[in-house]
Protein backbone atom coordinates (compact mmCIF):
# COMPACT_ATOMS: atom_id res chain seq x y z
CA UNK A 1 0.00 0.00 0.00
CA UNK A 2 1.37 3.09 -0.94
CA UNK A 3 2.49 5.71 1.86
CA UNK A 4 1.03 8.90 1.70
CA UNK A 5 3.61 10.69 3.53
CA UNK A 6 5.84 10.06 0.75
CA UNK A 7 3.80 12.10 -1.10
CA UNK A 8 3.46 15.36 1.31
CA UNK A 9 5.01 18.13 -1.45
CA UNK A 10 5.24 21.56 -1.33
CA UNK A 11 4.68 23.33 2.08
CA UNK A 12 2.97 20.40 3.37
CA UNK A 13 4.29 19.41 6.66
CA UNK A 14 3.47 17.11 10.01
CA UNK A 15 3.34 19.54 13.21
CA UNK A 16 3.76 18.51 16.92
CA UNK A 17 0.02 17.80 17.26
CA UNK A 18 0.83 15.25 14.21
CA UNK A 19 -1.71 17.24 11.81
CA UNK A 20 -1.54 17.78 8.10
CA UNK A 21 -0.35 21.35 7.33
CA UNK A 22 -0.25 23.02 4.23
CA UNK A 23 0.98 26.46 4.03
CA UNK A 24 1.44 26.75 7.46
CA UNK A 25 -1.64 26.14 8.26
CA UNK A 26 -3.02 23.35 10.14
CA UNK A 27 -5.36 20.75 8.08
CA UNK A 28 -7.72 20.10 11.05
CA UNK A 29 -8.26 23.70 11.65
CA UNK A 30 -8.91 24.87 8.02
CA UNK A 31 -11.67 22.10 8.10
CA UNK A 32 -13.25 23.24 11.59
CA UNK A 33 -13.05 26.85 10.35
CA UNK A 34 -14.25 26.40 6.62
CA UNK A 35 -16.34 23.17 7.24
CA UNK A 36 -15.54 20.05 4.42
CA UNK A 37 -15.45 18.99 1.86
CA UNK A 38 -13.21 21.87 1.25
CA UNK A 39 -9.99 22.28 -1.35
CA UNK A 40 -7.24 23.68 -0.56
CA UNK A 41 -4.56 25.39 -2.66
CA UNK A 42 -0.67 25.63 -1.52
CA UNK A 43 -0.17 28.60 -3.21
CA UNK A 44 3.79 28.97 -2.66
CA UNK A 45 3.35 25.27 -4.72
CA UNK A 46 1.86 26.87 -7.17
CA UNK A 47 3.71 29.40 -7.88
CA UNK A 48 7.06 27.53 -7.98
CA UNK A 49 5.53 24.93 -10.19
CA UNK A 50 4.70 28.31 -12.39
CA UNK A 51 8.78 29.73 -11.92
CA UNK A 52 10.04 26.56 -12.84
CA UNK A 53 8.20 26.34 -16.22
CA UNK A 54 9.58 29.70 -17.23
CA UNK A 55 12.70 29.11 -15.42
CA UNK A 56 13.56 25.86 -17.12
CA UNK A 57 12.37 26.97 -20.47
CA UNK A 58 13.08 30.70 -20.63
CA UNK A 59 16.82 29.62 -19.58
CA UNK A 60 16.83 27.25 -22.68
CA UNK A 61 15.47 28.96 -25.45
CA UNK A 62 14.84 32.85 -25.94
CA UNK A 63 11.75 33.09 -26.58
CA UNK A 64 8.82 31.09 -24.58
CA UNK A 65 5.31 31.10 -23.82
CA UNK A 66 3.81 29.50 -20.84
CA UNK A 67 0.11 29.39 -20.98
CA UNK A 68 -1.83 28.09 -18.29
CA UNK A 69 -4.63 25.99 -19.09
CA UNK A 70 -7.68 27.27 -17.44
CA UNK A 71 -9.69 24.30 -17.81
CA UNK A 72 -7.31 22.71 -14.78
CA UNK A 73 -8.44 25.46 -12.11
CA UNK A 74 -10.17 28.41 -13.46
CA UNK A 75 -11.68 31.27 -10.47
CA UNK A 76 -10.50 34.54 -10.46
CA UNK A 77 -7.84 34.26 -7.96
CA UNK A 78 -6.38 31.66 -10.40
CA UNK A 79 -6.01 34.24 -12.82
CA UNK A 80 -4.18 36.75 -10.48
CA UNK A 81 -1.67 34.12 -9.14
CA UNK A 82 -0.77 33.13 -12.92
CA UNK A 83 -0.74 36.73 -14.56
CA UNK A 84 1.52 37.69 -11.29
CA UNK A 85 3.70 34.67 -12.08
CA UNK A 86 4.13 36.44 -15.41
CA UNK A 87 2.58 33.23 -17.26
CA UNK A 88 -0.36 33.62 -20.33
CA UNK A 89 -3.90 31.76 -20.19
CA UNK A 90 -5.25 29.27 -22.32
CA UNK A 91 -9.04 29.32 -22.02
CA UNK A 92 -11.45 27.44 -23.96
CA UNK A 93 -15.08 28.96 -23.26
CA UNK A 94 -16.91 32.18 -23.33
CA UNK A 95 -17.38 31.18 -19.38
CA UNK A 96 -13.17 30.69 -18.68
CA UNK A 97 -12.66 33.77 -20.85
CA UNK A 98 -15.25 35.73 -18.83
CA UNK A 99 -13.46 35.11 -15.68
CA UNK A 100 -9.98 35.98 -16.87
CA UNK A 101 -11.99 39.14 -17.91
CA UNK A 102 -13.44 39.84 -14.67
CA UNK A 103 -9.87 39.23 -12.95
CA UNK A 104 -8.70 41.92 -15.73
CA UNK A 105 -6.36 39.26 -17.08
CA UNK A 106 -3.70 40.81 -19.77
CA UNK A 107 -5.87 40.41 -23.41
CA UNK A 108 -2.52 39.74 -24.82
CA UNK A 109 -1.52 36.77 -22.78
CA UNK A 110 -5.07 35.01 -23.66
CA UNK A 111 -5.29 32.24 -26.07
CA UNK A 112 -8.78 30.96 -27.15
CA UNK A 113 -8.98 27.11 -27.61
CA UNK A 114 -11.33 24.64 -28.44
CA UNK A 115 -13.37 22.04 -30.98
CA UNK A 116 -16.79 24.07 -31.15
CA UNK A 117 -16.64 27.73 -30.63
CA UNK A 118 -19.83 29.10 -30.32
CA UNK A 119 -20.33 32.63 -32.65
CA UNK A 120 -19.90 34.22 -28.38
CA UNK A 121 -16.71 33.02 -28.45
CA UNK A 122 -15.72 33.97 -31.74
CA UNK A 123 -17.23 37.33 -31.70
CA UNK A 124 -15.48 37.94 -28.41
CA UNK A 125 -12.39 37.38 -30.26
CA UNK A 126 -13.28 39.34 -33.23
CA UNK A 127 -14.02 41.81 -30.85
CA UNK A 128 -10.26 41.66 -29.72
CA UNK A 129 -10.89 39.87 -26.19
CA UNK A 130 -7.97 37.09 -26.66
CA UNK A 131 -4.44 37.80 -28.34
CA UNK A 132 -5.26 34.35 -30.34
CA UNK A 133 -7.00 31.83 -31.65
CA UNK A 134 -6.49 28.40 -32.00
CA UNK A 135 -8.60 27.25 -34.90
CA UNK A 136 -9.33 23.67 -34.85
CA UNK A 137 -11.34 22.97 -38.06
CA UNK A 138 -12.29 24.17 -41.89
CA UNK A 139 -15.68 25.53 -40.48
CA UNK A 140 -14.90 27.09 -37.93
CA UNK A 141 -11.59 29.15 -40.08
CA UNK A 142 -14.59 30.06 -41.93
CA UNK A 143 -17.05 31.06 -40.06
CA UNK A 144 -14.22 33.44 -37.93
CA UNK A 145 -12.76 34.74 -40.95
CA UNK A 146 -16.65 36.33 -41.77
CA UNK A 147 -17.45 37.57 -38.57
CA UNK A 148 -14.08 39.24 -38.52
CA UNK A 149 -14.19 40.14 -42.25
CA UNK A 150 -17.80 41.61 -40.84
CA UNK A 151 -16.36 44.19 -38.67
CA UNK A 152 -13.00 45.03 -40.62
CA UNK A 153 -10.61 43.07 -37.79
CA UNK A 154 -7.85 40.90 -38.23
CA UNK A 155 -7.78 38.09 -35.86
CA UNK A 156 -4.40 36.13 -34.79
CA UNK A 157 -4.80 33.06 -35.22
CA UNK A 158 -2.79 29.23 -35.25
CA UNK A 159 -3.93 26.48 -36.92
CA UNK A 160 -4.25 23.24 -34.38
CA UNK A 161 -2.59 19.97 -36.06
CA UNK A 162 -3.69 16.40 -35.01
CA UNK A 163 0.08 15.13 -35.84
CA UNK A 164 -0.92 11.49 -35.36
CA UNK A 165 1.05 10.52 -32.16
CA UNK A 166 -0.74 8.19 -29.68
CA UNK A 167 0.15 8.24 -26.39
CA UNK A 168 0.39 6.43 -23.41
CA UNK A 169 -2.23 7.67 -20.98
CA UNK A 170 -5.89 6.57 -20.75
CA UNK A 171 -7.86 7.41 -24.23
CA UNK A 172 -10.15 9.53 -22.83
CA UNK A 173 -7.35 12.26 -22.65
CA UNK A 174 -5.17 11.21 -25.72
CA UNK A 175 -5.85 14.03 -28.18
CA UNK A 176 -3.33 14.14 -30.80
CA UNK A 177 -3.74 10.70 -32.86
CA UNK A 178 -5.05 9.93 -36.28
CA UNK A 179 -8.53 9.36 -34.75
CA UNK A 180 -9.04 12.44 -32.71
CA UNK A 181 -12.06 15.20 -32.49
CA UNK A 182 -9.29 17.36 -32.39
CA UNK A 183 -7.14 19.62 -34.84
CA UNK A 184 -6.65 18.92 -38.42
CA UNK A 185 -4.42 15.81 -39.85
CA UNK A 186 -1.62 16.02 -41.22
CA UNK A 187 -1.64 13.20 -43.18
CA UNK A 188 -4.71 13.45 -44.71
CA UNK A 189 -3.76 17.09 -45.99
CA UNK A 190 -6.36 18.64 -44.01
CA UNK A 191 -3.60 21.26 -42.05
CA UNK A 192 -2.39 22.11 -45.05
CA UNK A 193 -5.31 22.82 -46.32
CA UNK A 194 -6.21 24.75 -43.39
CA UNK A 195 -2.82 26.63 -44.06
CA UNK A 196 -3.42 27.44 -47.33
CA UNK A 197 -6.98 28.93 -46.66
CA UNK A 198 -6.42 31.12 -44.04
CA UNK A 199 -3.67 32.59 -46.20
CA UNK A 200 -6.46 33.39 -48.57
CA UNK A 201 -9.38 34.30 -46.26
CA UNK A 202 -9.55 37.96 -44.93
CA UNK A 203 -9.93 38.83 -41.27
CA UNK A 204 -7.35 35.87 -40.19
CA UNK A 205 -3.87 36.32 -39.42
CA UNK A 206 -1.94 33.04 -39.39
CA UNK A 207 0.73 33.15 -36.87
CA UNK A 208 1.51 29.63 -36.07
CA UNK A 209 0.74 25.95 -35.27
CA UNK A 210 -0.59 24.31 -32.47
CA UNK A 211 -0.82 20.66 -30.78
CA UNK A 212 -2.22 19.08 -27.93
CA UNK A 213 -1.15 15.83 -27.74
CA UNK A 214 -2.47 14.14 -24.03
CA UNK A 215 -2.48 14.39 -20.62
CA UNK A 216 -1.11 12.60 -17.71
CA UNK A 217 2.23 12.03 -19.80
CA UNK A 218 4.77 10.29 -18.15
CA UNK A 219 6.99 9.12 -21.25
CA UNK A 220 8.44 12.23 -22.89
CA UNK A 221 10.00 10.68 -25.93
CA UNK A 222 6.54 11.60 -27.80
CA UNK A 223 7.22 15.51 -27.43
CA UNK A 224 11.05 14.82 -29.06
CA UNK A 225 9.02 13.27 -32.11
CA UNK A 226 6.50 16.09 -32.08
CA UNK A 227 8.71 18.68 -32.33
CA UNK A 228 10.07 17.23 -35.19
CA UNK A 229 7.19 16.34 -36.89
CA UNK A 230 6.07 20.09 -36.17
CA UNK A 231 9.30 21.75 -37.51
CA UNK A 232 9.41 19.87 -40.47
CA UNK A 233 5.65 21.15 -41.36
CA UNK A 234 6.47 24.73 -40.65
CA UNK A 235 9.00 24.34 -43.21
CA UNK A 236 7.13 22.58 -45.70
CA UNK A 237 4.93 25.26 -45.38
CA UNK A 238 7.37 28.37 -45.99
CA UNK A 239 8.35 26.07 -49.01
CA UNK A 240 4.61 25.60 -50.40
CA UNK A 241 3.04 28.60 -49.45
CA UNK A 242 6.48 31.09 -48.61
CA UNK A 243 5.30 32.52 -45.53
CA UNK A 244 7.35 31.68 -42.07
CA UNK A 245 5.15 30.92 -39.53
CA UNK A 246 6.45 32.23 -35.98
CA UNK A 247 4.69 30.19 -32.91
CA UNK A 248 4.35 27.00 -32.28
CA UNK A 249 2.38 25.57 -29.55
CA UNK A 250 2.80 21.73 -28.00
CA UNK A 251 -0.40 22.29 -25.40
CA UNK A 252 0.00 20.53 -21.69
CA UNK A 253 0.48 17.00 -21.00
CA UNK A 254 3.11 16.59 -17.89
CA UNK A 255 2.05 14.25 -15.99
CA UNK A 256 1.81 14.10 -12.04
CA UNK A 257 1.96 11.97 -9.12
CA UNK A 258 -1.65 10.66 -7.40
CA UNK A 259 0.01 7.85 -5.33
CA UNK A 260 3.67 6.85 -3.69
CA UNK A 261 4.12 4.50 -6.82
CA UNK A 262 3.43 7.35 -9.22
CA UNK A 263 7.02 8.81 -10.90
CA UNK A 264 6.51 11.38 -13.50
CA UNK A 265 9.41 13.46 -14.79
CA UNK A 266 9.90 17.01 -13.02
CA UNK A 267 9.15 20.18 -15.31
CA UNK A 268 13.33 20.28 -15.84
CA UNK A 269 13.07 16.94 -17.52
CA UNK A 270 10.52 18.18 -20.09
CA UNK A 271 12.54 21.05 -20.61
CA UNK A 272 15.71 18.77 -21.22
CA UNK A 273 13.55 17.09 -23.96
CA UNK A 274 11.78 20.08 -25.97
CA UNK A 275 14.23 22.86 -26.37
CA UNK A 276 17.23 20.74 -27.43
CA UNK A 277 14.77 19.21 -29.88
CA UNK A 278 13.37 22.37 -31.02
CA UNK A 279 16.66 23.71 -31.67
CA UNK A 280 18.00 20.59 -33.52
CA UNK A 281 14.87 20.52 -35.42
CA UNK A 282 15.01 24.20 -36.73
CA UNK A 283 18.54 23.47 -37.64
CA UNK A 284 17.68 20.27 -39.68
CA UNK A 285 15.09 21.86 -41.52
CA UNK A 286 16.83 25.49 -41.72
CA UNK A 287 14.07 27.05 -39.70
CA UNK A 288 14.00 30.14 -37.43
CA UNK A 289 13.77 29.00 -33.84
CA UNK A 290 10.29 29.97 -33.45
CA UNK A 291 8.47 30.98 -30.17
CA UNK A 292 7.63 28.08 -27.99
CA UNK A 293 4.23 28.29 -26.11
CA UNK A 294 3.60 25.48 -23.62
CA UNK A 295 0.22 25.01 -21.94
CA UNK A 296 1.16 23.38 -18.90
CA UNK A 297 -2.42 22.69 -16.35
CA UNK A 298 -2.49 19.76 -14.25
CA UNK A 299 1.41 19.86 -13.50
CA UNK A 300 1.14 23.64 -12.44
CA UNK A 301 -1.93 23.43 -9.68
CA UNK A 302 -2.17 19.62 -9.47
CA UNK A 303 0.13 18.93 -6.38
CA UNK A 304 -0.95 22.38 -5.08
CA UNK A 305 -4.21 21.00 -4.29
CA UNK A 306 -5.32 19.26 -1.14
CA UNK A 307 -9.32 17.81 -1.09
CA UNK A 308 -10.27 17.82 3.12
CA UNK A 309 -13.51 15.39 4.07
CA UNK A 310 -14.71 14.47 7.14
CA UNK A 311 -14.88 11.06 8.20
CA UNK A 312 -18.57 9.59 8.42
CA UNK A 313 -19.98 6.19 9.35
CA UNK A 314 -18.00 3.20 9.38
CA UNK A 315 -19.11 -0.19 7.88
CA UNK A 316 -16.72 -3.08 8.57
CA UNK A 317 -18.24 -6.27 6.85
CA UNK A 318 -16.57 -8.93 7.94
CA UNK A 319 -13.94 -11.18 6.04
CA UNK A 320 -14.86 -8.49 2.84
CA UNK A 321 -13.16 -5.09 3.74
CA UNK A 322 -14.33 -2.20 6.07
CA UNK A 323 -15.80 0.96 3.85
CA UNK A 324 -15.06 4.36 5.14
CA UNK A 325 -17.58 6.98 4.78
CA UNK A 326 -16.78 10.94 3.85
CA UNK A 327 -18.82 13.61 3.00
CA UNK A 328 -17.95 14.18 -0.89
CA UNK A 329 -17.13 11.86 -3.61
CA UNK A 330 -18.42 12.01 -7.37
CA UNK A 331 -19.35 15.57 -7.04
CA UNK A 332 -15.91 16.88 -6.45
CA UNK A 333 -14.19 14.52 -7.67
CA UNK A 334 -15.11 12.66 -10.76
CA UNK A 335 -11.69 11.64 -11.88
CA UNK A 336 -12.18 7.79 -10.16
CA UNK A 337 -14.96 7.46 -11.77
CA UNK A 338 -14.53 8.61 -15.07
CA UNK A 339 -10.78 7.49 -15.71
CA UNK A 340 -9.96 5.10 -12.91
CA UNK A 341 -8.07 7.50 -11.21
CA UNK A 342 -5.88 6.29 -8.13
CA UNK A 343 -5.28 8.44 -4.84
CA UNK A 344 -3.43 8.44 -1.73
CA UNK A 345 -4.62 10.35 1.45
CA UNK A 346 -3.30 11.01 5.10
CA UNK A 347 -5.76 11.21 8.47
CA UNK A 348 -4.90 14.99 8.75
CA UNK A 349 -5.53 14.57 12.46
CA UNK A 350 -3.28 11.40 12.94
CA UNK A 351 -0.74 12.32 9.85
CA UNK A 352 1.81 10.92 12.26
CA UNK A 353 0.79 7.35 13.24
CA UNK A 354 1.26 4.32 12.01
CA UNK A 355 -1.10 3.28 8.69
CA UNK A 356 -2.11 -0.60 8.84
CA UNK A 357 -5.65 -0.78 8.29
CA UNK A 358 -6.87 -1.22 4.78
CA UNK A 359 -10.15 0.50 4.22
CA UNK A 360 -11.90 1.78 1.47
CA UNK A 361 -12.87 5.79 0.79
CA UNK A 362 -16.46 6.08 -0.69
CA UNK A 363 -18.35 8.95 -1.19
CA UNK A 364 -21.68 9.85 0.11
CA UNK A 365 -23.44 9.77 -3.89
CA UNK A 366 -26.38 7.11 -4.30
CA UNK A 367 -23.88 4.76 -6.10
CA UNK A 368 -20.69 3.05 -5.37
CA UNK A 369 -18.85 6.46 -5.32
CA UNK A 370 -15.60 4.82 -4.79
CA UNK A 371 -12.69 7.51 -4.01
CA UNK A 372 -9.90 5.01 -2.92
CA UNK A 373 -10.37 1.41 -3.57
CA UNK A 374 -7.90 0.45 -0.83
CA UNK A 375 -5.43 2.80 1.08
CA UNK A 376 -3.57 1.98 4.80
CA UNK A 377 -4.61 4.17 7.33
CA UNK A 378 -4.31 4.26 10.87
CA UNK A 379 -7.42 3.43 12.92
CA UNK A 380 -9.77 6.00 11.76
CA UNK A 381 -13.05 7.01 13.70
CA UNK A 382 -16.15 9.27 12.60
CA UNK A 383 -15.02 12.90 12.76
CA UNK A 384 -11.84 12.70 11.59
CA UNK A 385 -10.54 14.77 8.75
CA UNK A 386 -9.18 12.68 5.55
CA UNK A 387 -6.71 14.80 3.22
CA UNK A 388 -6.44 13.17 -0.35
CA UNK A 389 -3.71 13.99 -2.61
CA UNK A 390 -3.01 15.91 -5.72
CA UNK A 391 -6.64 17.40 -6.03
CA UNK A 392 -5.46 20.86 -7.84
CA UNK A 393 -6.15 20.10 -11.30
CA UNK A 394 -9.56 18.55 -12.64
CA UNK A 395 -11.58 18.49 -9.54
CA UNK A 396 -13.40 21.77 -8.76
CA UNK A 397 -13.29 22.47 -12.58
CA UNK A 398 -15.10 19.39 -12.75
CA UNK A 399 -17.34 19.47 -10.14
CA UNK A 400 -20.90 18.93 -10.30
CA UNK A 401 -24.14 19.58 -8.40
CA UNK A 402 -24.74 15.62 -8.18
CA UNK A 403 -27.47 14.65 -6.14
CA UNK A 404 -28.08 18.35 -5.28
CA UNK A 405 -24.68 18.60 -3.29
CA UNK A 406 -23.85 22.61 -3.21
CA UNK A 407 -19.92 22.23 -4.79
CA UNK A 408 -17.11 22.87 -1.63
CA UNK A 409 -15.46 25.95 -1.29
CA UNK A 410 -11.55 26.80 -2.08
CA UNK A 411 -8.91 28.25 0.18
CA UNK A 412 -6.19 29.64 -0.97
CA UNK A 413 -3.40 29.15 2.10
CA UNK A 414 0.39 30.40 2.58
CA UNK A 415 2.17 31.32 5.61
CA UNK A 416 -0.13 30.72 7.81
CA UNK A 417 -2.91 32.40 6.22
CA UNK A 418 -5.90 30.99 4.54
CA UNK A 419 -8.18 33.60 2.44
CA UNK A 420 -11.24 32.32 0.36
CA UNK A 421 -11.13 31.93 -3.27
CA UNK A 422 -13.97 30.19 -4.11
CA UNK A 423 -17.13 30.11 -1.92
CA UNK A 424 -19.06 27.46 -0.79
CA UNK A 425 -22.13 27.47 -2.71
CA UNK A 426 -25.66 27.35 -0.47
CA UNK A 427 -28.47 25.14 -1.03
CA UNK A 428 -30.28 28.69 -2.73
CA UNK A 429 -27.24 28.50 -4.88
CA UNK A 430 -28.22 25.04 -6.00
CA UNK A 431 -31.67 25.67 -6.72
CA UNK A 432 -31.04 29.03 -8.22
CA UNK A 433 -31.86 28.36 -11.81
CA UNK A 434 -34.90 26.19 -10.99
CA UNK A 435 -38.48 27.29 -12.45
CA UNK A 436 -42.08 26.25 -11.47
CA UNK A 437 -43.75 26.96 -14.57
CA UNK A 438 -47.21 28.83 -14.00
CA UNK A 439 -49.25 25.86 -15.30
CA UNK A 440 -47.59 24.01 -12.10
CA UNK A 441 -48.86 26.17 -9.75
N1 LIG B 1 -3.96 22.51 -23.93
C1 LIG B 1 -5.03 21.91 -24.45
C2 LIG B 1 -5.48 22.28 -25.78
C3 LIG B 1 -5.72 20.95 -23.70
O1 LIG B 1 -6.79 20.36 -24.23
C4 LIG B 1 -5.27 20.61 -22.40
C5 LIG B 1 -5.97 19.60 -21.61
C6 LIG B 1 -4.16 21.27 -21.89
C7 LIG B 1 -3.50 22.21 -22.68
C8 LIG B 1 -3.62 21.02 -20.51
O2 LIG B 1 -3.17 19.72 -20.34
P1 LIG B 1 -2.45 19.28 -18.96
O3 LIG B 1 -1.13 19.99 -18.87
O4 LIG B 1 -3.35 19.66 -17.84
O5 LIG B 1 -2.30 17.82 -19.10
N2 LIG B 1 -10.10 15.90 -17.25
C9 LIG B 1 -8.89 15.14 -17.50
C10 LIG B 1 -7.83 15.97 -18.21
C11 LIG B 1 -8.30 16.52 -19.54
C12 LIG B 1 -7.24 17.33 -20.23
C13 LIG B 1 -7.83 18.08 -21.35
N3 LIG B 1 -6.96 18.96 -22.04
C14 LIG B 1 -8.36 14.59 -16.18
O6 LIG B 1 -8.97 14.84 -15.14
O7 LIG B 1 -7.38 13.86 -16.16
Amino acid sequence: MADAKLLLGGTQTINEQGHLTIGGCDAVELAAEFGTPLYVIDEQHLRDNARQYRSCFQSRLPKVEIAFAAKALMNTAMCRIMEQEGLSLEVCSAGELYTAQVAEFPVGRILLHGNFKSDLELQMAVEGQVSRVVVDSLSELHRLSALAADSSALVDILIRVAPGIKTHTHTYIQTGQVDSKFGLGIASGAATEAVKLSLELPGVNLVGLDCHIGSQLFALDCYGRTVDLMVELLAQIRGEYGVTLEQLNLGGGLGIAYTSEDAPPPIEELAKVICPALREAAEQYDYPLPRLILEPGRSIVGPAGTTLYTVGPLKEIPGVRTYVAVDGGLSDNPRPALYDAEYTALVANKADQERYVPVRVAGRHCEADTLIDEIGLPPVEEGDILAIFSTGAYHYSMASNYNRFPRPAMVLVNNGQADIITQRESLPDVISHDVIPPRLQ
